[in-house]
């Protein structure tokens, strides 16, 4: 058998190099001459040369009825929608996009300080980066010492990280996996996941299931970096943001648009614009309520528990005037057995490409210094790998009531 230098060759105890690998019915392989096969494994070919044609026959037998075994539709595709994961795939797959995430220098520089500093966690450990992109998580578990780490990445991005491998010569060590996460097969039990699967508003995208589905592959004491995820939460008074929005909808109150009269049109315009969240950042100074944290913890949760996720709150306000809206940041912790290293996106952190996300109240509250908003935020998954997010408030005191459902898979980027 070829395998030597090969992802998935091993040496035994006596020195033989033997090669692992699964097959399954998206295996590519040809015959090659009387005794030979080729099989493709991502970016790597393997040429098995049979003793006997018996030998040839009987694998080519097992190849051929693992090629018939009905496919089950994967928990990824049963949760989406073909067209949402055609367009999501396809941005992941720009190199811009990656480029995008690696030179934001908070989180770049955060994974790689949490991965080195709990370097005991990865030393000649078995990695699986979830979501490998560039593969940029995969080389800091090999400086923090990783023996093997196996790369799975369902974009097209898969090929350069595969090239950035070989041309830093790391194909002994990484072993990358083109495809999903809940697709692909690993050769064994994994001891550490790392990952950068968090969205806007921590939930966007819904990679974070892909994330605990991989748990599937962890060893019993495996450990997970990032570990768990705090949602922050606060009321903010910003009459500019919220007067603003309603004027992207004045364009429809025209009653004389080269002749035509929009304004039938003005009421649908204003409910679209309130369904988008606002990406942007701002001064802590709008917060009128301490914070409110929910916390998703990975080593716990299952993909279920996130396909509803209900966030109540109690605010109480320490000032009084107008609350237009909740604004939301999320912080992540890598819990290793040295420390614990923290990635916030608060405003009152470095700014990072995720930065804040605003939800407006159709209404705006009135309430005064003491009193309490109470109420919840539910964020229900859809197909489309986002959420749809419902939200409603009441001033306790005075009983008036406003709230929203807006549309996570449309923010509007306000940030300059
Ligand atoms: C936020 S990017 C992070 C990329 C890289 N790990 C980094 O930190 O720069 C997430 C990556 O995960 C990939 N991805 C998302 N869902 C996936 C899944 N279910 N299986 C495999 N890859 C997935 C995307 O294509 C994308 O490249």
């Amino acid at each position: 058998m070829v395998g030597a230098g090969l992802p998935g060759a091993q040496h035994t105890a006596d020195g033989v190099c033997v090669f692992k690998c699964l097959l399954n019915r998206d295996t590519e392989c040809c015959r090659v001459g009387k005794e030979s096969v080729l099989i493709t494994l991502g970016y790597s070919s393997v040429l098995l040369k049979f003793e006997s044609h018996a030998d040839l026959s009987s694998f080519s037998h097992t190849l051929r009825s693992c090629r018939t075994e009905r496919k089950e539709p994967s928990v990824f595709s049963q949760r989406t929608e073909e067209a949402s994961a055609v367009q999501y795939f396809e941005f992941y797959g720009c190199i811009s996009q990656q480029q995008n995430m690696m030179q934001d220098s908070v989180r770049t520089a955060t994974y790689q300080r949490a991965f080195l500093q709990n370097h005991i966690d990865f030393r000649d450990k078995v990695v699986l980066d979830v979501g490998c992109g560039s593969g940029i998580l995969s080389f800091f578990a090999v400086q923090a010492g990783a023996r093997k780490v196996y790369a799975v990445e369902a974009s097209s991005v898969a090929q350069y990280a595969e090239m950035l491998v070989k041309t830093n010569h790391l194909s002994d060590k990484i072993i990358v996996l083109p495809g999903k996460i809940e697709d692909v097969s690993l050769p064994e039990a994994i001891d550490v996941i790392v990952s950068e699967p968090m969205g806007y508003m921590l939930f966007n995208e819904r990679m974070l299931e892909s994330y605990l589905h991989s748990k599937k592959w962890l060893k019993e004491n495996g450990m997970m970096f990032p570990t768990f995820s705090d949602i922050h939460l606060a009321p903010f008074s910003d009459e500019q943001l919220y007067m603003e929005h309603y004027s992207r909808a004045n364009f429809w109150h025209q009653q004389c648009f080269y002749g035509v009269n929009l304004s039938s049109l003005q009421a649908a315009a204003v409910d679209e614009y309130f369904r988008q969240p606002i990406v942007d950042t701002f001064d802590v100074r709008i917060l009128v309520a301490r914070t409110v944290k929910y916390t998703v913890n990975f080593m716990d949760a299952e993909e279920a528990d996130l396909h509803r996720v209900e966030i109540p709150f109690v605010f109480q306000m320490t000032q009084s005037g107008l609350i237009h809206g909740l604004a939301f940041w999320f912080d992540v912790a890598f819990v290793g057995s040295v420390v614990t290293v923290w990635l916030s996106t608060a405003p009152t952190e470095p700014l990072t490409h995720w930065y804040q996300v605003r939800c407006l109240l159709h209404t705006p509250l009135f309430a005064k210094e003491g009193e309490t908003l109470s109420g919840t935020v539910l964020f229900v998954a859809n197909r489309r790998q986002s959420y749809d997010i419902h939200i409603v408030a009441l001033v306790n005191q005075t009983g008036f009531r406003s709230g929203n459902t807006l549309d996570l898979k449309n923010p509007f980027f306000r940030a300059q």
